[in-house]
């Protein structure tokens, strides 16, 4: 049983991108600390995309074959109700996790609208908000 962990634009740069808003880890790190998360018998599957509709493809190609989704979306958590509609169509479990707190950043980062459909929402966790989410999701669909 596979989860997507999803991560929108921009967090290719992650560990070079303002290190001081979210750390000098990278995207390898989030795949290690997910697999570190995991529970027995789920498979941790990390895809990162700059583009809007690869996101939205790669949500699509989950439906049959993941039980869950840990999605950070980036700046498109505040501008895309196309991965809204996308998640909408995903039935198992979705987390969204934000790296850092964005509701004690800028205003236009408060609103979320991936928030309408994720079933939990993580801030300012820094990475533990991915692995928080990863295991949420083996608990949610261990049997
Ligand atoms: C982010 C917060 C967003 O506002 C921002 O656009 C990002 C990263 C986070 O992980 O804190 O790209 O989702």
């Amino acid at each position: 049983r596979d989860i997507l962990v999803l991560n929108g634009p921009n967090l290719n740069l992650l560990g070079k991108r303002q290190p001081q808003i979210y750390g000098h880890e990278t995207l390898d790190d989030v795949a290690r600390l997910c697999g570190e998360a995991c529970e027995d018998g789920f498979f941790i599957r990390l895809e990162q995309s700059n583009h809007e509709g690869a996101l939205i493809d790669l949500i699509h190609a989950a439906r049959e074959t993941t039980c869950g989704i840990v999605i950070n979306p980036g700046a498109f958590t505040h501008t895309s109700i196309a991965i809204l509609d996308a998640l909408n169509t995903y039935e198992p479990p979705v987390i969204e996790v934000h790296i850092s707190q964005v509701h004690k950043r800028e205003a236009f980062r408060h609103h979320s609208y991936v928030s309408r459909r994720a079933d939990g929402v993580i801030a300012g966790l820094g990475l533990e908000g991915y692995a928080a989410g990863v295991r949420r999701i083996c608990q949610l669909k261990r049997r």
